[in-house]
């Protein structure tokens, strides 16, 4: 019998063609969105770069390409405790994964209302899940998007452990005791602050209840398409450019198929570890096929291939696509420098290859950048958030040079 899988959050971005690649490899999908991130587009005035198709032609398309059946309810899960419930009970997932987020750093920084509804959603759906996997009383495995950004962005000399830190602390008589404890929390926005708390109900929830959860930090996904997505394209998955949910190498993908300069916020000396969305599917899949022993603690991994600062990434699309870059003052408050090594060997261990930069660049530019590009609402490219109401968002930029 096929394995169940609830996707929530399986319209969005990593959502979709995570489904699209579990219905494709024998998982039946169930999908719970409640459509939120395409209204907050519409409340911003931006758009998906990619003509992105409803989700009831999306999961008709995918049933006329493939046989196969994907069903889909839209509630809310921060909201409607009563119909998650019923879901996990009458449906009885294997696995739940859970995208359902509101998850860009500067829309969680515009305003007070965009911090209260980040938190608001994003603890409660979290916490809702959580307890409703304990009020069903069933063995389900949960699978949670994280995020990097939980380790804080600072140099700190020591290679980033896969969510735990092995420390040794002097006791009361003398002798020393060692502990592994979860990596100290270093949340850069409200965002990653909901993902720092995420981590804590993960903790209890497992204690408590012996649920099996694991928390996968990913880094920054770049790419839009993946080998299900391409088979039409009404299955074509979301592509964000704009200022609040753009993320920066996509961003510069699509600056420098219309000609705008690549934005570089700060001296661009912030590294930032990167993944291609073909292999954040590929490691849903490996985390689900995966799952924690029971009793086992929280299982972490870091969901990432590559890591670059953002200033040599703006000259390695700029050598490609002969883009001008031009720097902006940075809008967060933020190290304008830091290192940021990570270990990633347990995706690794269990398979996964991943697909580089200098493999993927040329074909997202063509595919999606250059295709869509008169799509692209100009005024919507620059970043308008800010951390600290001391600053000024330079809207102009000044063009230095690249060296700076
Ligand atoms: N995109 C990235 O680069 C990236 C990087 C690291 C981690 N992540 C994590 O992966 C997850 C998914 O990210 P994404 O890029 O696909 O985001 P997204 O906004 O494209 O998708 C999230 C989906 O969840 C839905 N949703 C949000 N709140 C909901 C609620 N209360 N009830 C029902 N549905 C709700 C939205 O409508 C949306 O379709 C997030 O939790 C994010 O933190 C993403």
């Amino acid at each position: 019998m096929a394995k169940k899988v609830i996707v929530l959050g399986g319209d969005g971005f990593c959502g979709w063609p995570t489904a699209l690649h579990l219905s494709r490899h024998g998982y039946e999908i169930v999908i719970v969105d409640n459509l939120s991130r395409r209204k907050i587009d519409v409340d911003l005035g931006t758009n998906s770069l990619t003509p992105i198709a409803s989700i009831e032609t999306r999961i008709a398309r995918w049933k006329k390409e493939t046989g196969k059946e994907i069903t889909f309810y839209n509630f809310d899960i921060a909201e409607e405790y009563h119909q998650l419930y019923s879901l996990i009970s009458s449906f009885q997932p294997d696995s739940i994964i859970h995208f359902a987020e509101q998850r860009a750093a500067p829309y969680s920084m515009r305003d007070a209302k965009c911090k209260r509804y980040t938190v608001n959603n994003n603890l409660r759906a979290t916490h809702n899940v959580l307890c409703a996997i304990a009020e069903s009383q069933l063995d389900v495995h949960l699978v949670h998007l994280g995020t990097m950004g939980v380790y804080g962005y600072e140099t700190t000399g020591i290679t980033i452990p896969e969510g735990y830190l092995p420390v040794k602390v002097a006791k009361d008589d003398g002798t020393f005791v060692d502990f592994d404890i979860l990596y100290p929390p270093g949340p850069g926005s409200v965002y990653h602050m909901t993902k720092t708390q995420d981590a804590l109900f993960f903790y209890f929830y497992n204690k408590n209840n012996g649920i099996r959860i694991t928390d996968l930090h990913q880094g920054n996904v770049w790419g839009t398409t993946t080998e299900e997505t391409r088979l039409h394209e009404e299955l074509i998955n979301r592509f964000d450019y704009d200022g609040d949910y753009g993320t920066v190498l996509n961003r510069f993908l699509m600056q420098s198929a219309v000609g705008h300069p690549l934005t570089v916020y700060g001296t661009g000396g912030q590294t930032r570890p990167f993944i291609h969305i073909q292999d954040t599917v590929k490691c849903l899949r490996i985390a689900i096929e995966n799952p924690p022993e029971h009793g086992e603690r929280v299982k972490i991994f870091n969901q990432t291939t590559e890591t670059y600062n953002v200033r040599n990434l703006a000259k390695k699309v700029s050598e490609l696509t002969n883009a001008k870059i031009m720097y902006f003052r940075n809008p967060r408050v933020e190290a304008a420098d830091n290192d940021f090594v990570v270990t990633r060997e347990q995706f690794r261990a269990l398979g996964l290859e991943p697909t580089t930069l200098s493999d993927g660049l040329l074909v997202e530019i063509a595919e999606t950048a250059e295709k869509y590009k008169e799509r692209c609402i100009m005024d919507k490219i620059i970043c308008t958030s800010l951390w600290s109401q001391d600053q000024e968002v330079d809207a102009v930029g000044s063009e230095l040079p690249v060296s700076a």
